[in-house]
């Protein structure tokens, strides 16, 4: 594999994706003709097939959205930075039209959308920590998060049908994520029941505002190790409380693993538990973790590990969607869901995580729209 810097990959992949827009006789999304399937309906059987949207891509990519998924999430749109934009004035203060936008481009064309995320360490507002005189109290904070989240679930009650309610509270080396502050102002575990009081509430309030939606806890990195034990353990207690009905397993992963064996372990763990499980943001990433090097364009053999990748992934969830004929066919708890984190190369964070500015290719059609092989190996077999 050929590697060159940076600054001139980038500059190479504006002009290869410009080449590729022009190339292509079709208008991007127009792979809705018939030789393209449409994924939704090949999975129906299976599971809902999801895309992470914003209000942007419900232009660009509308095309390729009402063909191929049934299902949406909100990339950015219902976190807190989004539905409280205003300085000085929120938490108190509310704007919808971002997710109000994508519930509605969801209804038009009959899909479900997910909630996401109600709490979450990142892209919140330092204000909602804030009180007149330094740190809110931890009263002020889960009044405000009780606030946020029974408007919330409240506004899209019958249109939002599952929450990730708290998302990536544990670390990495499955301990509690201790520099969040949701955990600073309220990390305690007062009823000494083993869930930081802020958890426990986040799932009391979503329960309280909407009983008919389901409540999930969502992370990444939790499908094999001490961060799946962790899981393990707190969704468990959250489950003896009623307060849980599903596992986010996030799928950031990347074409050279982890294996399916190790996800198909992870799903069957949690399912037992009698959770539903969803892999919520998937993506396959072209590159290893901890690679920061770039490419001009995606090579072909890198192309093919990709599809074999995703080939490999799609096979485990068929099988762990409890579909009759599968494994877990008629078992409590199984694979209720599977959400791509964007639909085309055209618009995908990990252009700008982990290395900002570089190109990555992890979805299943390429920057012009058009199936790449990955999408053929989630549609055939
Ligand atoms: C990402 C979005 O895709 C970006 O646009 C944003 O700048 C940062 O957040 N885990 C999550 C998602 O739960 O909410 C994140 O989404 C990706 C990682």
């Amino acid at each position: 594999m050929k590697r060159i810097p940076s600054v001139l990959a980038l500059l190479l992949g504006v002009c290869v994706s410009r080449l590729d827009a022009q190339s292509g006789s079709q208008a991007p999304g127009a792979s809705n003709d018939a030789a393209v399937p449409s994924l939704a309906s090949l999975y129906q059987r299976f599971f809902p097939i999801g895309a992470a949207v914003d209000p942007q891509t419900l232009v660009t990519q509308e095309n390729l959205l009402a063909t191929q998924v049934n299902s949406l999430v909100a990339e950015n749109d219902m976190k807190w930075e989004r539905i409280h934009p205003r300085r000085g004035n929120a938490p108190s203060s509310y704007n919808f039209s971002g997710a109000d936008a994508i519930v509605a481009f969801a209804r038009a064309h009959g899909m479900r959308v997910r909630g996401h995320t109600l709490v979450w360490h990142r892209q919140v507002p330092g204000m909602v920590f804030r009180g007149d005189k330094g740190p809110a109290t931890r009263t002020d904070v889960l009044d405000r998060m009780k606030d946020h989240i029974t408007t919330l679930l409240t506004r899209y009650k019958g249109q939002v049908y599952c929450w990730d309610v708290v998302n990536e509270a544990l670390s990495d080396d499955g301990g509690w994520r201790t520099d969040s502050p949701w955990f600073e102002a309220a990390g305690a575990d007062e009823n000494g029941d083993g869930i930081p009081d802020y958890i426990e509430k986040a799932f009391e309030f979503a329960r309280q505002a909407d009983p008919s939606a389901l409540l999930f806890y969502n992370d990444y990195n939790i499908e094999s190790g001490a961060k799946l034990e962790a899981a393990v353990k707190l969704v468990k207690a959250l489950k003896e409380k009623g307060l849980v009905d599903g596992v986010g397993i996030q799928g950031h992963w990347s074409i050279f693993g982890p294996d399916a064996g190790t996800i198909r372990d992870a799903i069957e763990r949690f399912a037992s538990l009698g959770m539903q499980v969803q892999i919520t943001e998937l993506d396959l990433s072209v590159f290893v973790w901890g690679d920061n090097s770039s490419l001009a364009a995606l090579p072909p053999d890198l192309a093919r590990r990709q599809a074999a990748q995703y080939d490999a992934l799609f096979k485990v969830f068929r099988d762990e969607s409890g579909a009759p004929g599968s494994s877990r066919a008629g078992q409590p708890g199984r694979l209720t869901g599977v959400t791509f984190w964007g639909i085309a190369d055209d618009h995908t964070w990990l252009d700008s995580f982990p290395v900002a500015g570089r190109k990555n290719w992890p979805l299943l059609f390429d920057t012009s729209q058009k199936p790449k092989p990955a999408f053929w190996a989630v549609a055939k077999w």
